[in-house]
């Protein structure tokens, strides 16, 4: 078979060398790709958000699968267009990724089809959101409705910082993100990302995993896209992951079935663990970055058939197999991110890294320039480590980390490390 990736990511990176040994795979090409998937195919210099330039690739080089790695492409529908041209993806349509590209729509799915999750209301104007603050508990949470860059979200402490969020919002501050906003309420627990692998009738449960996604460490300084993750998320184990699927992942197939939208691809439930169980907070449809990187390093099967399966609509009724062993995955920065992150330094250490046991190194923003590698964007490496347990497999990511020589690029220190509360 010919795959297509569209994503320029570590994500796409793990997901290429994941493919890449499948006796299955014929031809990889990913667009547009980054240095560390140009060793595993053949990179693409196409926009993956746009539906005739990647549907007229896939036509004429007789692609058999594209695997949508991003969000973008999915709500600008490059899903939909492939589909009407016959060519099966990995991702749902433009309709289905409403579950991620409006929050106003996961919010009455969720209530029309009892999926826990917090109280809230929906607004369109700031002087109803401000009606509604006026008698919230604080903190309470306000939510741009449409895709702002995962900084969407705001936890106001106190009306005063409640009222400026919505200003700041209505005010066009997310762009046309924020022309409608979610007033929820404010849960507390230990959080999780859960992975369903889906193909619009069945929900397979594929991995979990923890995010890391403040910039600093202890859970400090500004919301980043995830400075690192651990798989599988501490806190789960095999009752709440049953709940987890009867609850949310199986009624939100249902809904979305129901709506006339269902659901192909992965989603991706960002879940609170409460006192009163599992509650949703928020879905994804594609798969997570920098989660991914370190739940593919424990898959114990071939991917391929398991991504056709679900654009075929033939998923098995089996569990996924994983190896019974921790993922970390550490994210190196390049100095300055998330605002103004430092392009063009340069990294060495890489093939050092890579030989290391356990280690995966992954690049993201790097580009290459005479045989050198740069830095060329925020988040640039991804270094994953796996082991028996935790300590291990931290120890082994942070081994990569070391051998990697970048004066300029920054890692959080305390992946993992954290101990559920
Ligand atoms: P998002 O950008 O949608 O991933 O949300 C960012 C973060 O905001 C989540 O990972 C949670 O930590 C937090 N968050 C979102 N909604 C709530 C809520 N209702 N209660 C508490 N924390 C929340
Ligand atoms: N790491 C969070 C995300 O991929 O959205």
């Amino acid at each position: 078979m010919d795959v297509l990736i569209l994503g320029a990511g570590g994500r796409e990176h793990a997901l290429a060398a994941a493919l890449a040994p499948s006796p299955r795979l014929g031809r990889l090409f990913v667009a547009p790709g980054n240095p560390g998937t140009a060793a595993l195919g053949t990179g693409v210099a196409l926009d993956p958000c746009d539906p005739a330039a990647v549907t007229g690739f896939a036509r004429r080089e007789g692609i058999d699968l594209v695997v949508v790695g991003p969000e973008a492409p999915l709500v600008a529908g490059v899903a939909d267009a492939l589909e009407a041209a016959g060519v099966p993806v990995f991702g749902p349509s433009r309709a289905a990724a409403a579950l991620e590209g409006s929050k106003g729509f996961t919010k009455d799915l969720a209530r029309d089809f009892g999926i826990p999750t917090a109280g809230y209301g929906r607004f369109d104007s700031a002087e109803a959101a401000k009606a509604q603050l006026a008698g919230v508990p604080y903190p309470t949470v306000i939510k741009a409705d449409g895709l702002a860059a995962g900084k969407g979200v705001v936890i106001a402490a106190d009306r005063g910082e409640a009222e400026r969020t919505v200003d700041f919002m209505f005010g066009g501050g997310f762009g046309a993100a924020g022309a409608s906003v979610v007033v929820e309420d404010f849960m507390e627990g230990e959080e999780l990302s859960f992975f369903a692998l889906c193909d619009g009738e069945r929900a397979l449960p594929f991995s979990s995993a923890q995010d890391h996604k403040r910039v600093g460490e202890g859970d400090t300084g500004p919301n980043t896209g995830g400075m690192g993750a651990i798989s599988p998320a501490p806190v789960l184990d095999a009752p709440l992951q049953a709940r987890i699927m009867a609850e949310i992942v199986e009624p939100t197939l249902r809904g979305m079935r129901e709506r006339g939208a269902p659901f192909r691809g992965v989603l991706f439930a960002g879940l609170m663990l409460t006192a009163d169980g599992p509650k949703l907070i928020e879905f994804n449809v594609r798969f997570g970055d920098p989660e991914t990187q370190a739940m593919l390093a424990r898959l114990d099967e071939d991917l391929l058939p398991l991504l056709e399966a679900v654009a075929r609509g033939t998923l098995p009724e089996r569990p996924v197999r994983l190896r019974p062993e921790v993922a970390v995955s550490v994210v190196m920065a390049a100095r300055g991110y998330p605002d103004a992150p430092l392009k063009g330094t340069e990294i060495r250490g890489l093939a050092a890294a890579s030989a290391l046991p356990g280690v995966t190194l992954l690049h993201a923003g790097t580009r290459g320039e005479g045989g050198r590698v740069l830095a060329d964007g925020g988040r640039v490496l991804t270094i994953v480590g796996r082991g028996a347990d935790v300590a291990e497999a931290r120890a082994r990511a942070y081994a990569g980390v070391e051998a990697v020589d970048w004066p300029e690029g920054f890692c959080r220190r305390d992946i993992g490390l954290r101990a559920p509360r």
